[in-house]
């Protein structure tokens, strides 16, 4: 499935509509440019899952974590990521498997130790400054 934001407004909506696709799915990677968009978006599906908590990129933490209504979400960035070793070090099979929604930005950091099923979420600028918002099942 293929979603265009004209802007940021439209956030929202196109994060219900993903939170709708995922279905049973909690596991989501996000994959685009520096800049794409990531943050900004897990920002919105936070706030769609009813978390209250103030959404940052977890830049020095590697991994941040928030309560939602349905229960706990961590949000990872592995963009400083000096290996793999350092996700497994850090617990990351045990975030990804707690059954807790997981946001990851820079999976491109960890390709060897993916959780098994994920929804892939690929962000694109569009010249416009849309972003194009791709959404697949893994
Ligand atoms: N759908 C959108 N429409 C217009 N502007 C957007 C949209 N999404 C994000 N932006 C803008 O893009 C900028 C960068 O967004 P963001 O920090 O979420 O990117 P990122 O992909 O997380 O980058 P990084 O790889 O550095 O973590 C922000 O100024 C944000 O307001
Ligand atoms: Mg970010």
């Amino acid at each position: 499935m293929s979603l265009i934001a004209q802007s940021l407004s439209e956030l929202p909506i196109i994060a219900q509509q993903i939170i709708d696709f995922a279905g049973n799915n909690r596991i989501f990677l996000f994959y685009g440019d520096m800049g794409a968009g990531k943050t900004t978006l897990i920002k919105s599906l936070c706030s769609v899952l009813g978390s209250k908590d103030n959404i940052t990129s977890p830049t020095f933490a590697i991994v941040n974590e928030y309560i939602a209504a349905q229960g706990k979400i961590y949000h990872f960035d592995f963009y400083r990521l000096k290996n793999q070793n350092e996700a497994l070090d850090l617990g990351s099979d045990e975030y990804f498997y707690s059954g807790n929604y997981c946001f990851i930005e820079w999976p491109e950091k960890i390709p060897d130790i993916l959780p098994a099923n994920y929804v892939k979420i690929a962000i694109k600028v569009m010249p416009d400054n849309s972003r194009q918002i791709s959404l697949d099942k893994i």
